[in-house]
């Protein structure tokens, strides 16, 4: 008898049919997340929980796959939304998708910030409303991207992408984060390793790639946003909860800094009030990975990890924290 695994929400077909290959598959294609009570009862019933960032994977999900569930393979290179330490009481593993997604997201964390700085969103807008009644040489004036200087807030594997195509636009690179890269990849990169504050106050374009955790919730608020440049702009591809988006709307508002561009945000997916009055924001449906390509890659990972349990094998991507 093949094995059930469980999944918990849209997955590409691609990865379904070799996931079906070797196993039941109970799966949720419902287009809305399962109910705390529904992921339970998948949990209980499989041997492989494969999940989404927007499930919570708490001890009472974990408890409910007794001894029969041996892995939680996260859909993502975020895995915030995972209780980590119950789940490594209870030897359960969890894996997630590092490596295969950070140059879609770093393209993504670009088309933002050209976006915010040459009012893109505005600007498609009013073409779109019929007000555009000739070329004008003040309208949608904003900022320029070319020769300015960018600061990376977490210098990991999406930070690294976005920092390399800084090139291309003869930028300057500062990066922030709690270790300093080797001295041969700064060189590649041609980024400065600076403290959080002065990356802050020197950089036109700040952009977030750091993990939700303890240490980084609400890492950028009002004290953070009021040390930007007011012709700055903010980028956040990274956990909606590193910023505090009450000082974000309120620095909007009130001009402290030229704009924001958001793939995620705090209470996502509920919007901050006054968010959809601001000009100077952009908002996205949290799209960072999402090209077609990149989405059946990380599938087929997921998927990868869960046949490895199959085997008996160690998951080929565990999380850092169950890494020897
Ligand atoms: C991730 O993988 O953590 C991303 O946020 C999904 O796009």
């Amino acid at each position: 008898m093949k094995p059930t695994v469980a999944v918990t929400h849209i997955f590409p077909q691609i990865a379904l049919e070799k996931m079906k290959s070797r196993a039941e598959v109970l799966y949720n294609d419902s287009g809305s997340s399962l109910s705390a009570d529904r992921l339970r009862e998948y949990a209980g019933k499989s041997v492989a929980l494969i999940s989404y960032l927007t499930d919570k994977i708490d001890a009472a999900v974990l408890d409910a796959g007794g001894d029969l569930l041996k892995i939680v393979a996260n859909y993502g290179a975020g895995y915030n939304n995972i209780d980590i330490a119950c789940a490594q009481q209870k030897k359960i593993w969890v894996s997630n998708t590092p490596s295969v997604l950070h140059e879609t997201t770093a393209d993504l964390t670009w088309a933002m910030m050209l976006g915010i700085a040459r009012r893109i969103v505005e600007s498609d807008r009013l073409t779109r409303d019929g007000k555009f009644h000739g070329w004008q040489a003040d309208l949608f004036l904003g900022g320029d991207v070319y020769g300015k200087t960018l600061g990376v807030i977490g210098c990991g594997e999406i930070g690294k992408a976005v920092a390399r195509r800084a090139r291309g636009f003869d930028m300057r690179v500062l990066y922030h984060q709690r270790t300093r890269l080797p001295e041969a990849e700064e060189k590649q990169l041609n980024a400065r390793f600076v403290s959080l504050d002065e990356l802050l106050r020197g950089s036109d374009f700040v952009t977030l790639h750091v993990p939700l955790t303890d240490g980084t919730k609400h890492m950028i608020g009002r004290d953070q946003l009021a040390m930007m440049k007011p012709t700055a702009y903010l980028i956040h591809a990274a956990r909606g909860k590193v910023v505090d988006d009450q000082a974000l709307v309120e620095a909007l508002k009130n001009n402290t800094i030229a704009g924001a561009a958001l793939d995620v945000f705090e209470n996502e997916p509920e919007l901050t009030a006054g968010m959809t009055d601001l000009d100077n924001l952009i908002i996205l449906p949290h799209i960072g990975s999402a090209s077609v390509a990149t989405r059946d890659i990380m599938a087929l990972l997921v998927v990868d990890n869960v046949f490895d349990v199959l085997d008996g094998k160690t998951p080929r991507t565990l999380i850092p924290e169950m890494q020897q």
